[in-house]
């Protein structure tokens, strides 16, 4: 039975600022951050979006008739909102989805939207008519005046993993590796994640080889086999490390093929920044609607989550994908709010972040579906726009 991606669909914040604005404020050369690190725009997050909202978002672009045969929402993100409760609960609020239904929240950094897909593959493949919806959502804090700050995001990606899927097929090897390190952590206390950059940088690569040469030798495949290797995309030029790590000094037409389409599933990450879970998947949507793949052909997929996992594992396009990726997430991004440094940083310490204070948030700049109107006794209080 082929089980897979059925649909997808993503979600930001209303808000972005230009890598030039922020290279200018922080005195650093523009390349810096728009070569160096690849990044050209950062979405922004108002007090009035969470991971709740976020995730809320992209789900509802998913197609109605599929959102009512969900069984099961697993929510994959190290941004909670409380140390119990599940935020999918939120959204299945939000959603209005049927009450008969699983809700969990799954947690490794970067790497837990991965880890869901592959639970949700085994619920499919023991009852093959269930429907999981995986909600990949994060806001990626460092703080200001950070080396990290320019790697900063938000957003969330949503996903039908079902039998007989229309986007990808995922194929049944994959290989996890993990180790217990200190690359990037946020302990409960801390509303910045905490981060050895540097060694992160190594530390992903050398996940990246070790996950795919194990691949390589259960499978016996080659490059020649892959149409697109997309990577986790914390920066886009982290994707090119890991890719240029693998082909070194190849310039066959199959490593320039790979390079062209690193390129392609860089192009919507350059314009939000990191989306922690999501930024694979971003990838992925990227990808299909600016790469050069065919259906039938084979993507290798690297996800890694600090701390520190990686897997590698790929997936066959399917017929009519296109279909079911939703809108040109290009031009829909156009549709953003450009804000200063200066609004930026207000905003940013803005968010409610720790605070246990009753507090009322002025929701009128805010014009997406769902938002977070503030809270009272210790609840988060949300509405439908
Ligand atoms: N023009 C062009 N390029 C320039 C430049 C200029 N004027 N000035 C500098 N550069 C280049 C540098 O040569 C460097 O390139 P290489 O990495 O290829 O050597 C690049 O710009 C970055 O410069 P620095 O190394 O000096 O940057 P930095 O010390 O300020 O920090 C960082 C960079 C370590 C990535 C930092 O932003 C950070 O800590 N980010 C968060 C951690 C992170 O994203 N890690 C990734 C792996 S972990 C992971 O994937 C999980 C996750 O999501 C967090």
């Amino acid at each position: 039975m082929r089980i897979g991606i059925d649909e997808m669909a993503f979600a930001t914040t209303p808000f972005y600022f230009e890598m030039d604005d922020l290279a200018a404020a922080r005195g650093e050369d523009p390349n810096k951050y728009k070569i160096g690190i690849g990044q050209d725009r950062q979405a922004v997050v108002p007090p009035t979006q969470d991971i709740v909202t976020l995730g809320a978002q992209a789900a509802v672009k998913l197609s109605a008739t599929a959102l009512k045969r969900v069984s099961t929402l697993i929510v994959a993100t190290e941004s909670g909102i409380d140390h119990s409760k599940a935020s999918g609960i939120y959204i299945k609020h939000l959603l209005g989805l049927n009450d008969y239904i699983r809700v969990v929240e799954t947690k490794e950094a970067c790497y837990s939207a991965t880890a869901a897909l592959q639970f949700a593959r085994g619920i499919v493949a023991l009852n093959p008519q269930e429907v999981v919806l995986i909600i990949a959502a994060d806001i990626a804090r460092y703080g200001l005046n950070t080396p990290g700050e320019v790697t900063q995001g938000a957003g969330a990606v949503a996903m039908l993993i079902s039998a007989d899927p229309h986007v990808l097929a995922v194929e049944p090897v994959s290989v996890p590796y993990t180790q217990d390190l200190m690359d990037f952590w946020r302990p409960l206390y801390a509303e910045n994640a905490h981060v050895d950059g540097k060694y992160s940088n190594q530390v992903y690569v050398d996940f990246f080889l070790k996950t795919y040469h194990r691949y390589q030798q259960i499978t016996g495949r080659t490059l020649a086999d892959f149409a697109a290797l997309i990577f986790h995309l914390p920066y886009t030029k982290m994707g090119k490390k890991g890719l240029e790590g693998l082909l070194g000094d190849d310039h066959s037409n199959i490593a320039q093929r790979l390079r062209s389409n690193l390129q392609a599933e860089q192009t919507l990450s350059r314009q939000v920044g990191n989306l922690y879970t999501g930024s694979l998947y971003l990838g992925l949507l990227s990808l299909l609607q600016n790469g050069d793949v065919q259906p039938g052909e084979r993507i290798g997929l690297f996800s890694y989550g600090s701390g520190a996992e990686g897997e590698f594992y790929s997936g066959i396009l399917q017929p009519g994908y296109r279909d079911r990726i939703g809108e040109d997430q290009l031009t829909a991004l156009t549709g953003r709010q450009r804000v200063s440094i200066e609004e930026y940083e207000r905003l940013f310490n803005g968010q409610l972040g720790m605070s246990a204070a009753d507090i009322e948030f002025d929701v009128s700049n805010d014009p997406s579906p769902f938002v977070l109107t503030g809270q009272k006794n210790f609840k988060r209080l949300y509405r439908i726009q």
